[in-house]
């Protein structure tokens, strides 16, 4: 008797703290994921209007295998004609449409009419420059119409510049790698660009070879050898050259002199002159052993520095040709930071820099000088005080990132097509999930016929084998079933889509993710046409692995 009391006081205030133990899990796990992702996903109370009712019938009931891959035909060329490899984009123009005034920003909340505009009016915002044509910048280049398409052995030749396009990775390959590579396999101009990957070796040091040997990144091997893929080692460097400038100096070492033993003058903070005039930012010893956590954000400042053209951040997906946004003789540009005001907030994520310019130099200098501190604020924040943003573009989200002002800020106008609210909804093709979010509140155009009438919808798409097989799909019974979602309506007019990290989730079947892989393997496969209308000539690429948890064989 008397220890059956403090028995259960003690059982009671187990329970207790078991309970406060959750609790505490469960807002730690709330907050560090609001950091990694900017929103919470309460797994306990999901909004209920977006919980898929549960059906009387086990969630699966169908056979994966058997469901088909829409209830709409997709218009795959939904881009036209890809642009012409001489297309300048109109900087100004773009900025002023999805921005409005420096000051004013009218229009910077607006990404509805940003992408309306970017998808209808190409014709007021491109143009062929009529001087300094780039595809007659060198007697090498061919002629534009005589370039000859890639094939299984070559790439092909670019009648003009080839741009390259960088991004940064650790560690083994993943879907979401698969699914970089192929975005930009499925949109860009591929004779004229190259896609360099560079992998992190200080802390990986055989990142390289294992790449090549890794199972997912196999299906890309031939176009290694292609060459439109390059591995690349990144190694934090000890040194970058900097162009020859009298900017390079700062004023308080004007008069430095050699030293007499090396010849190297010190002719600013971490910055030299070697003997033979060549000049360098130099990393100290103490900045190279305590790189920052966020190398990444210094990588892209110094590949470009180097290099030239684009950075991308693995999670974000190429959905129309960047090319003339990318030729213009000054094309430096970063993202808006969300829609924050300041004219410092650049985002990084999508990053062009012209190699070796005044303004790749100025960066990487100040990057350095703070402790190799790039955050795109911090970095954006100074060349704001600087005076140098003028040269660095600033564009909206609506061109790289459509709902980043979405769903923590006011938004102005009507919602994006697809209208989602968050970064989980691209991922998501549940069944009440799609039904209630509402994504298509914006669209007002004639609906695309569903290829099933509604009644019956036990079927035959692409003439299933045997009767009894045909029986066994039930629309009803699926938590995934087909929609009529298409490439075509994903953030038409955006040049990327950012998924924003989420790099362990996989995408529901029918989620809008989903359909943009299914565009992806129908177009390797030479099944679809990409979004201008052309057929991939090189070999077979291999499919997308599916996901395990999604399937019932
Ligand atoms: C670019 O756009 C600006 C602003 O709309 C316009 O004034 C300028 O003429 C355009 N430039 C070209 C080359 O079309
Ligand atoms: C592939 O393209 C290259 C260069 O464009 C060309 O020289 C070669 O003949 C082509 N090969 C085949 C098999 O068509
Ligand atoms: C930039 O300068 C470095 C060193 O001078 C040189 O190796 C590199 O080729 C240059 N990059 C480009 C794209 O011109
Ligand atoms: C897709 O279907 C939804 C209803 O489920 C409808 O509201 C929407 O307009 C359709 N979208 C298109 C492009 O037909
Ligand atoms: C290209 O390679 C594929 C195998 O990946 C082969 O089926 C196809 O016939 C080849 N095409 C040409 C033109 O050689």
């Amino acid at each position: 008797m008397e220890s059956s009391k403090p028995a259960c006081h003690r059982s009671f205030l187990l329970l207790r703290n078991l309970f406060y133990v959750g609790i505490t899990y469960a807002l730690t796990a709330s907050i560090i994921h609001l950091f990694q992702n900017g929103y919470i996903h309460d797994r306990l109370h999901p909004p209920s209007d977006l919980i898929a009712k549960p059906t009387p019938t086990p969630t699966l009931g169908v056979i994966s295998r058997l469901r088909p891959e829409s209830l709409v035909i997709p218009q795959d060329d939904f881009l036209g004609k890809r642009p012409h490899a001489d297309t300048y984009a109109n900087f100004t123009r773009l900025i002023e449409v999805c921005r409005g005034s420096l000051t004013g920003l009218e229009k910077m909340r607006n990404v509805y009419d940003c992408l309306k505009y970017l998808a209808g009016r190409e014709s007021e915002y491109y143009f062929i420059p009529t001087t300094n044509v780039p595809s007659k910048l060198s007697k090498d280049y061919p002629e534009i119409d005589k370039a000859q398409k890639p094939n299984n052995s070559s790439i092909g030749p670019c009648p003009g510049p080839i741009i390259p396009y960088h991004t940064y990775w650790t560690g083994p390959a993943t879907w979401r790698v698969e699914f970089f590579i192929k975005g930009y396999l499925h949109t860009q101009n591929l004779a004229c660009s190259r896609l360099y990957l560079w992998l992190d070796t200080d802390a990986h040091p055989f990142a390289v070879p294992d790449m090549m040997r890794d199972p997912i990144f196999a299906k890309f091997l031939l176009l290694v050898e292609r060459g439109d893929i390059i591995l690349k080692e990144w190694k934090f460097p000890s040194r970058i050259p900097l162009p020859k400038s009298p900017e390079n100096v700062e004023p308080r070492y004007i008069d430095a002199t050699p030293d007499p033993v090396t010849g190297v003058t010190v002719i600013g903070d971490g910055v030299i002159r070697e003997a033979d005039g060549s000049e360098w930012v130099v990393l100290t010893p103490r900045q190279l052993t305590f790189l920052p956590v966020a190398v990444s954000d210094a990588v892209r400042f110094i590949v470009l520095h180097l290099w030239g053209g684009l950075y991308c951040d693995m999670d974000v997906l190429m959905l129309r040709d960047m090319r003339p946004i990318l030729l213009p003789p000054e094309h430096a540009f970063a993202e808006r930071w969300a829609v924050h005001t300041h004219p410092g907030d650049y985002n990084t994520a999508v990053m062009s820099l012209s190699a070796n310019s005044s303004l790749s130099s100025y960066l990487l200098r100040g990057g350095v000088r703070m402790g190799i501190n790039f955050h795109p604020r911090i970095i954006g924040r100074m060349a704001w005080k600087d005076g140098r943003n003028e040269e660095f573009a600033m564009f909206e989200t609506g061109l790289f990132d459509p709902i980043w002002g979405e769903f923590n800020w006011g938004r102005e106008g009507r919602c994006s097509i697809p209208c989602l609210r968050d970064y989980n909804a691209a991922f998501m093709g549940e069944v009440g999930y799609v039904k209630n979010s509402g994504e298509w509140e914006s669209w007002d155009r004639e609906q695309l016929k569903e290829i099933l009438p509604r009644e019956k919808r036990e079927f035959v798409l692409r003439g299933l084998p045997r009767l009894e097989e045909r029986e066994k799909y039930d629309i009803s019974l699926d938590l995934y079933p087909p929609n009529n979602r298409t490439m075509a309506n994903f953030f038409r007019g955006a040049y990327t889509y950012h998924i924003h990290n989420q790099w362990k989730k996989h995408p529901q079947p029918n989620s809008w993710l989903d359909v943009v892989m299914k565009a992806h393997d129908g177009f390797l496969a030479k099944k679809r046409k990409n979004p201008y209308g052309e057929m991939w000539e090189g070999f077979e690429v291999g499919r997308y692995e599916r996901f395990m948890e999604f399937e019932n064989f």
